[in-house]
């Protein structure tokens, strides 16, 4: 019984998401937001006979407000996706200002909702999310998401793959850890559930890393991965539905949050990577509260501990430049 909203719901994540979320028996109620075609969108997916009760907003007659009223989940797809040569870090001059202006509705209108955060740069949106509900006092840093699960799902693809059996896929867990974007992704091989067998894998990890370009480059110029990026939204939604809303334990998935979400495993993983970092992403046990227990990076070989060293570089930057975008006043 869960009262769904996305923002950002007509675009090219936001519709086969909503679809996903309108077929999750669990949601009860999806609220729709974008600055065009809700309307569209909701009346279409109102017609699957699942539970949840679809409404579609408008920035117009306070749309933002009427759709984050009661919202319990939040996700946010709203901004622009990359072309052919961006990096996700071109696009935060425009993604930046739209996080903020709906976090700062999530801030007045459903303070206490889970935010699962898609817009990219993820490693810098989140960041900016968190500040903005600091600044309306309502941060609690256990309730806020990064959505890197479309990581996850590619690492269990392609392992499945070089294993030479897709059907394996399913259930081929990798942990991905750091951030999302180039080399803050961190695939932990070494702990795959279906061990690859020795040798260099330095082209399937790069893949996992850079696996969003193959998409960005054959869409040639019509966005970035939205399908495969509604299933990732729709299951890390779902794992937070279970853990959350539903009387599962032992939910753990990886996503990028505050390290003092949980202050202990929070300091561990700090004293692990060597590095006074805010935001990471790691594997997270999912509670009634949101973030539970964050996970250490567990046993790591020294290549992975040296692809988790050059994403601490890049994740401060990142990190810092989401921060400073709201105290600046940018
Ligand atoms: P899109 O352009 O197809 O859709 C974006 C939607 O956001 C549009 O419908 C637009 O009208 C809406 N929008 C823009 N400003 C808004 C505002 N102020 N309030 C509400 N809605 C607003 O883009 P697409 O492909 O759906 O990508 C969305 C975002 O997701 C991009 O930033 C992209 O980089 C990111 N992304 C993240 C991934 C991840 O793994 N976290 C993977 C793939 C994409």
């Amino acid at each position: 019984m869960v009262k769904a909203v996305v923002l950002g719901a007509s675009g090219g994540i936001g519709q086969p998401l909503s679809l996903l979320l309108k077929a999750n028996p669990s949601v009860t109620q999806l609220g729709l937001y974008d600055i065009v075609n809700t309307p569209g969108v909701a009346a279409d997916l109102s017609h699957i006979s699942t539970p949840a009760k679809v409404q579609g907003f408008l920035p117009a007659d306070n749309g933002l407000e009427k759709v984050l009223t009661g919202a319990e989940l939040v996700v946010i797809p709203a901004g622009i996706p990359r072309k052919p040569g961006m990096t996700r870090d071109d696009l935060f001059k425009i993604n930046a200002g739209i996080c903020r202006d709906l976090a700062a509705g999530v801030a007045k209108y459903a303070p206490k909702a889970f935010v699962l955060v898609i817009s990219n740069p993820v490693n810098s949106t989140v960041p900016i999310v968190s500040e903005i509900l600091k600044q309306h006092g309502v941060y609690d840093p256990k309730r806020i998401f990064g959505v890197t699960t479309l990581d996850v799902v590619r690492a269990s693809t392609f392992v499945a793959e070089k294993l030479g059996d897709l059907s394996l896929s399913k259930e081929v867990v990798v942990p991905v850890v750091g951030g999302h974007s180039g080399v803050t992704i961190v695939p932990l091989l070494s702990q795959s559930s279906h061990p690859l067998p020795d040798g260099d894998h330095s082209e399937l990890i790069n893949r996992i890393q850079f696996g969003g370009d193959e998409v960005v480059k054959a869409k040639d110029g019509a966005g970035s991965a939205t399908l495969s990026m509604a299933y990732a939204g729709a299951e890390f939604a779902n794992a937070i539905i279970r853990g959350a809303f539903g009387e599962e334990k032992g939910i753990i998935v990886p996503t990028f949050v505050n390290l003092a979400a949980d202050a202990s495993g929070g300091e561990a993983l700090k004293k692990e990577l060597g590095a006074d970092l805010d935001f990471f992403s790691a594997r997270v046990e999912i509670g009634k509260g949101g973030v539970e227990k964050i996970h250490g990076l567990g046993k790591v070989t020294e290549a992975e501990k040296e692809l988790v060293a050059k994403a601490v570089i890049d994740l401060k930057t990142n990190i810092d430049t989401g921060v400073q975008f709201v105290k600046g006043g940018k």
